[in-house]
């Protein structure tokens, strides 16, 4: 297996994987990988459920072609390899024991398939664990950035995003005239995990009245002073956007235990209803909007990116270049060093062009 310098070698076999959260515009990246690699005439296999296909005897993965990635798979959401955002090789949950490090057999399994390099797709969590094996076992590999939480950094925009905002977007399109017909504050919890990135963007794009991110603390009096500014005006309903890590006023973050013991953000959307008709009395409702903003078909955004992003993972294999994030910086499709984009966490910069755009409309976006 080279590490480096591909240039001048022939037939090669990459794998490529999707890891963590699903989103929309995965199989985007997939199709232009695969298409890419046809045009080196490699090979180009699929890993099953991320590291957990490498994991697993027999070793699941099926052959990619061109017939496999066909002409409908960009329009689905989705990952057609399938993924997982637990499991962590390192520290593999064993039931009932302690956890152990697995990751000898992920490298012995990437050997096992003569893989010459590994595109993985993923967020912050899934590349560091990536770089963890590709570091062991001497393993070439690129990044492409996946996550509706926009929150890896040195890219202007990762995979899925675009497709959550639509999403969220069309969310608050609906929510308004319902709100208005039965004048009531309608509350929208959106995702995005630490950063408020889907909260801002929908917000500004689908004409929230307060928008609540957890990079920007807020009041209860702060948010009465809008919605009585509203009524003032002669309005008589509004939208709310909260992003799930939005702390309560005490300062809490609310999650919700899911049976088998996964805990996940969730629930400040109806602690807010309820605090808001408490505080002013008005009639109140709550909207989570949850894995609707991963699974929809991708946006042509998403589609576009994840095409581009595909194409340039493939070329910097070409080139013998790894340990590396393809990324969307001024318009076009660049590459960084993957250990800076783990880095670079990217929440909502406060003194943002949007937030100011927010504030511009007399948006409340805390304070
Ligand atoms: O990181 C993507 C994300 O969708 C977050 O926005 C959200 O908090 C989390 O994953 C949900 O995870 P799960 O799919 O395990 O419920």
């Amino acid at each position: 297996m080279a590490i480096e310098g591909f240039k001048g070698m022939t037939a090669k076999t990459i794998g490529i994987l999707t890891s963590g959260g699903d989103c929309a515009g995965l199989n985007a990246v997939i199709r232009a990988v695969v298409h890419r690699a046809h045009h080196y005439g490699w090979r180009t296999l699929g890993i099953h459920d991320g590291t957990m296909g490498l994991l697993d005897r027999p070793l699941r993965y099926s052959e990619l072609d061109l017939a496999a990635v066909g002409s409908t798979m960009m329009r689905l959401g989705g990952t057609i390899l399938g993924t997982t955002n637990k499991g962590n090789p390192f520290a593999f949950p064993i039931p009932g024991k302690a956890a152990q490090n697995r990751s000898a057999e992920i490298i012995a399994g990437v050997r096992e398939l003569g893989l010459d390099a590994v595109i993985g797709i993923g967020g912050d969590g899934s590349f560091a664990i990536l770089r963890r094996l590709a570091q062991q076992g001497q393993i070439p590999l690129v990044g492409v950035p996946k996550t509706i939480d926009n929150d890896i950094g040195l890219t202007d925009t990762s995979v899925g995003f675009d497709t959550a905002v639509t999403v969220a977007t069309e969310a608050l399109d609906r929510l308004q005239p319902t709100a208005a017909s039965h004048a009531r504050v309608m509350v929208l919890e959106v995702m995005g995990r630490d950063a408020g990135h889907i909260a801002l963007h929908a917000g500004i794009a689908g004409g929230a009245d307060i928008i609540l991110l957890p990079e920007i603390g807020y009041t209860l009096e702060g948010i009465s002073r809008k919605l009585n500014a509203l009524r003032a005006q002669g309005r008589n309903s509004a939208l709310v956007v909260v992003s799930e890590a939005v702390r309560t006023v005490e300062g809490k973050i609310l999650k919700v235990e899911h049976r088998g013991g996964a805990r996940r953000l969730g629930g400040i959307g109806q602690y807010l209803a309820h605090s808001i008709a408490d505080a002013t009395g008005a009639e109140t409702r709550v909207t989570v909007l949850g894995h609707v903003q991963r699974g929809s078909p991708p946006s042509a955004q998403d589609r576009l990116i994840g095409t581009a992003f595909g194409v340039h993972a493939v070329d910097l294999i070409a080139e013998g270049k790894f340990d590396r994030m393809v990324a969307w910086q001024n318009r076009r499709v660049v590459d960084v060093p993957l250990a800076d984009a783990i880095a670079r966490y990217q929440a909502v910069d406060i003194n943002s062009g949007l937030v100011r755009t927010a504030r511009a409309l007399g948006v409340y976006v805390g304070q």
